[in-house]
C-alpha cells in the first residue's frame, strides 16, 4: 500500500557545529517529526560553498553534521539522511528552476542582502542563485512541510512562487510546500545582541552556544548574557535580552512564558542565567556523548549517508526525469 504519511525535506550546512538556534529552531523538530511524518533530512553542502571553505575542513564538518544529527536522534531507520552533493539531481533540477526565476525576485532576498554586505570581496552568482537551489532541494521530494527557523521564511515563500509558477507554465508538476515554523524558538537571538540572530558566523563567541560547547563554557556564555538593569524576569519587547532566554528556557523545558515569570518571581538575573544554563546542559550533554561515540565509527556514519543518498536519489531521480520531459529536453 503506498505510504499515506506527508513528506517532510528540510537542510541544514554544515558550515561548523551547530548552534542552540539550530538545534531550537529546527533540528529538535526534525527529531520529534520523524513518527509521523515520511522525514528526508539533508546536510547542505551545496550551499556552504556560496562562501569561501577549506576543502579538508568542509569535507570533515560534511561527516561532524551527519554525526551531529544521529546524536540528536534522527534515525536512519525511520528517516532519509543524505548529503545534497550525492544526489545530482539538485544540480540539475536548479538549473532548469532558475530559467523561470524571476531576476528581481532574487534580488529581494534579505539573505542575499545580508550575506553579500558581510562578503563584499566574494558577491558570487552562487550567492545569488541560493534559494533557486533551495526550491529545488524541496520540490524534488514533493515535500509537504518544511521545518525551519523563522529566517529561512522568506526562502520558502520564494520556493512557493517557484513551484506555483513552473506548474502554472507546464502543467501540475510540484506539491507546493509549507513552511513549519515553531511557535516557540524559531528565531533565538544572539546573547550579547539580542536585536541580532544567533549565529555560529558571529565574531563574538559569547553571542552563541554550540552544541559541543562543554559544560562550563554553556555556564559562562550564559552568565554573561546581556538582559537589562529592570532585574525582573519578564517577556517584553523592551526587554529582547530576558525574553530571548525566556524563549530558551521556555523551549527546553516546554514552560510557557507565564509559568516560567512565576517560576522566577523575586529572583535576580543571576539564578534565571544559572537555570537556563542548567536546562541547556542538561540536554547537550548526553548528545555530545553520544556524538564522540558516533564519529569513532566513520564507516557507520558513511554507511548510513551512502544508504540515505541511494534512498533519496530513488526519488529525486524520478522528479528530475518529469521536469526534463516537461521543459521538453529530448529522452532517447
Ligand atoms: P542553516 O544551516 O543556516 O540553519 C539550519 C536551520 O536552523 C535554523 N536556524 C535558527 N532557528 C532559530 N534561531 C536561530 N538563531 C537560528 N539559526 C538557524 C534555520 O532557520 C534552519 O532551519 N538554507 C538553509 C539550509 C537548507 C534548507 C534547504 C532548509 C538548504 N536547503 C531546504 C530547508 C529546506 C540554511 O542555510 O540553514
Amino acid at each position: 500500500m503506498e505510504n499515506q504519511k506527508k513528506r517532510i525535506l528540510s537542510g541544514i550546512q554544515p558550515t561548523g557545529t551547530f548552534t542552540l538556534g539550530n538545534y531550537v529552531g529546527a533540528v529538535r523538530n526534525w527529531d520529534a517529526l520523524q513518527d509521523d511524518y515520511d522525514c528526508i533530512y539533508m546536510i547542505a553542502n551545496m550551499h556552504a560553498i556560496t562562501v569561501r571553505q577549506t576543502p579538508a575542513e568542509l569535507r570533515r564538518k560534511t561527516r561532524e553534521a551527519a554525526a551531529l544529527l544521529l546524536a540528536c536522534g534522527i534515525d536512519p531507520e525511520k528517516s532519509v539522511l543524505f548529503v545534497q552533493s550525492h544526489v545530482r539531481a539538485h544540480a540539475e533540477l536548479s538549473w532548469v528552476l532558475s530559467c523561470s526565476t524571476p531576476f528581481g525576485e532574487l534580488t529581494r532576498m534579505h539573505q542575499f542582502k545580508e550575506k553579500s554586505a558581510k562578503h563584499p570581496e566574494d558577491i558570487n552568482a552562487g550567492l545569488f542563485t541560493y534559494p533557486v537551489l533551495m526550491a529545488a532541494d524541496i520540490l524534488l521530494y514533493n515535500a509537504d512541510l518544511v521545518p525551519v527557523g523563522i529566517d529561512q521564511k522568506q526562502h520558502l515563500e520564494l520556493t512557493r512562487n517557484v513551484a506555483q509558477r513552473f506548474n502554472g507554465i507546464y502543467g501540475d508538476t510540484f506539491v507546493v510546500p509549507d513552511a513549519y515554523i515553531p511557535k516557540t524558538g524559531a528565531k533565538i537571538m544572539s546573547l550579547q545582541e539580542p536585536d541580532k540572530k544567533m549565529s555560529k558566523s558571529d565574531t563574538n563567541v559569547n553571542g552563541f552556544v554550540l552544541m559541543l560547547d562543554d559544560a562550563d563554557t554553556i555556564v559562562r556564555k550564559f552568565k554573561r548574557a546581556v538582559t537589562d538593569s529592570d532585574g525582573c524576569v519578564r517577556a517584553g519587547d523592551d526587554k529582547p535580552g530576558v525574553t530571548n532566554l525566556m524563549s530558551i528556557y521556555g523551549a527546553f523545558t516546554g514552560k510557557e512564558f507565564a509559568a516560567i515569570e512565576r517560576e522566577f518571581e523575586g529572583h535576580g538575573y543571576g539564578d534565571f542565567k544559572l537555570a537556563v544554563a542548567e536546562v541547556v546542559k542538561d540536554k547537550f550533554l548526553p548528545i555530545q556523548q553520544e556524538y564522540r561515540r558516533l564519529l569513532d565509527d566513520k564507516a557507520y556514519i558513511d554507511t548510513v549517508l551512502a544508504q540515505g543518498a541511494q534512498r533519496a536519489e530513488a526519488i529525486a531521480n524520478r522528479t528530475v526525469s518529469k521536469v526534463y520531459r516537461k521543459v521538453g529536453f529530448l529522452q532517447l
